[in-house]
Parts: C-alpha cells; structure tokens; sequence
C-alpha cells in the first residue's frame, strides 16, 4: 500500500486549485483539505471521506488564518504540504493605468496571503516533522514583460519567500519550492490573451501531475528552488511580446 500523503490546496477555487482537489481526492490514501475565499461545491467531491473543505477564509485576515490553521490541525494529524494556488492578475495595464488600490489587491492575494499562511502553518508542520510547501509564480518574474509589473514584481517576492522558507527551514525537514508556470490553459486565459499560442499552454492536469511527483519525491538539494515549467512555442520565441497581447 502507498504512504498516505496529506495535502493543504489554498486557493482551492482557482482553475489549477480545482485540478488539484480533483486529482488529489480520487487517491484513497491521501486526505486532502481545501481552502477558499468564495464558496463552490466542488462537483461531489465534498462527499468524499478523504476530502474536507473550509470555505469563505480570506488568507489576508489573521482570524480567518487561525480558523483555518484549527480546522487542518483537526482533520491532518500528521504531516501535510501545501500547495498554495493563489493569485490575482488584473490584466495588461502599464504601472500608471495601475491604480494603487489594484496594485495592493495584487500584493495582498499574491504575497501578503502567502506570507500569512506561512507565518501560521509553518509551526504546525514542524510540530509534524516536515511536509512540502509549494508556491506559484511566473516566467515574467525573469522577463519582466511591460504591461504586468505589479504581478511580476509581486511573483518576484512570492520567489524570495518561498526560498526565505527553504532556508529557515530546511533543517525541520520542511522543502520549499516555486513553481513558475508558463500561461495556463484556462477560460480566463484564453478570454485575455485570444491570439495567444493555446495549444501550447500549460493544461492545468499536467502542472498537478508535475508537482506531485516533486511532493512525493522530495530532494533536499533542489528546496529553495524556482523550477520552471513550460512548452515550446514557436510564437513564444518568435514574435514579439507585443504582438502575443494585442487583442486584434
Ligand atoms: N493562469 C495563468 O496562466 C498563470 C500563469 C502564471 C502563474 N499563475 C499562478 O498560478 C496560480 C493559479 O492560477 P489560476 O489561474 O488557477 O488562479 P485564478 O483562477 O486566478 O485564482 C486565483 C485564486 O486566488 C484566490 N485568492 C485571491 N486572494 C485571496 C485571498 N486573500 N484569500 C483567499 N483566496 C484568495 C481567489 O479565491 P476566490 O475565487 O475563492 O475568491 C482565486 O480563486 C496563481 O498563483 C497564479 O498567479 C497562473
């Protein structure tokens, strides 16, 4: 029989949150809980024994954070990882068409909600001896595209958090890594970017796959790391990034 694996899927409302609370739950030995800001009924996957869901936590606020951190702490007694799938990108717009409000909603849902599940589950999974603990970011964190500078800038700092973590924790047995994912292939995708390559893009089973098999073989020497994932695209390295947006 496998290891059972615990899994923590914050954001678990997201497209690829929604992919990883599919594939998770159909292994039996695995428990998994999931965590989201709105509330959605997961297509019958809420029945399952091995699945609980906590809805309506906003990872921004330290109360909904502690309600949260219970709650895992009563369904997960052992170890657990955790996949944190969640974001906010909102769209193409130079920094001045960037209002300060939309540029600290970014922050918030990208980084400040990533630092405050850390600051609360961190402790638990040492108590538990370890665990994995994965984040997601993006390749305009190395390119730096104009038209997306708070999400780069805020993917930026998700990267040197999740290697902060890498650091202070290696040694209670806690890995931590960046997963920079290239476009994924989601309605909302193919809604902001229609000329985009699609065929190309990253199918959201395909990232779940990938990194359950960096959960379930951990390596000590990669914890810290950005791994990027990605497909050729012959638009991707042959035109130009202007044209790839313009939504003509
Ligand atoms: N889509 C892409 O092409 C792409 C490319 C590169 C990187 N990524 C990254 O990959 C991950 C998954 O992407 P996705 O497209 O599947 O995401 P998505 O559909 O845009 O969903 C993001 C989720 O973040 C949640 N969220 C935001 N702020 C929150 C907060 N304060 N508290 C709790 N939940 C909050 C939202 O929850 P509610 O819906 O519950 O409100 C939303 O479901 C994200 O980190 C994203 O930045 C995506």
């Amino acid at each position: 029989m496998a290891e059972e694996q615990s899994f923590v899927v914050t954001g678990a409302n997201s497209f690829l949150g929604r992919a990883f609370a599919k594939m998770l739950s159909k292994n039996e030995d695995y428990k998994v809980f999931l965590t989201s800001r709105s509330k959605f009924n997961f297509n019958g996957l809420l029945k399952k024994k091995n699945v609980s869901y906590l809805p309506e936590i906003d990872l921004t606020v330290e109360s909904d954070i502690e309600k949260l951190t219970a709650a895992i702490n009563d369904f997960l007694p052992g170890k657990f990882h955790v996949i944190n799938c969640l974001g906010y990108f909102p769209g193409y717009e130079t920094i001045e068409e960037t209002s300060i409000a939309t540029a600290k909603n970014v922050f918030d849902s990208n980084v400040l909600a990533l630092y405050s599940v850390a600051n609360k589950l961190l402790p638990l999974m040492c108590k538990r001896k370890g665990g994995h603990f994965i984040g997601f970011s993006t390749h305009t964190s190395y390119q730096h595209y104009p038209r997306m500078v708070a999400f780069t800038a805020a993917k930026a700092a998700v990267e040197s958090l999740i290697k902060g973590i890498a650091n202070e924790y290696l040694d209670k047995g806690i890995n931590a890594n960046t997963i920079a994912l290239a476009t994924l292939l989601t309605e909302a995708e193919l809604k902001i970017k229609p000329k985009g390559d699609s065929k190309n893009w990253l199918n959201t089973d395909e990232v779940c796959e990938f990194v359950e098999n960096i959960i379930l073989q951990p390596n000590k020497l990669i914890s810290g790391n950005v791994i990027h994932i990605y497909k050729y695209s012959d638009s991707f390295f042959h035109q130009s990034y202007y044209d790839r947006i313009e939504n003509k």
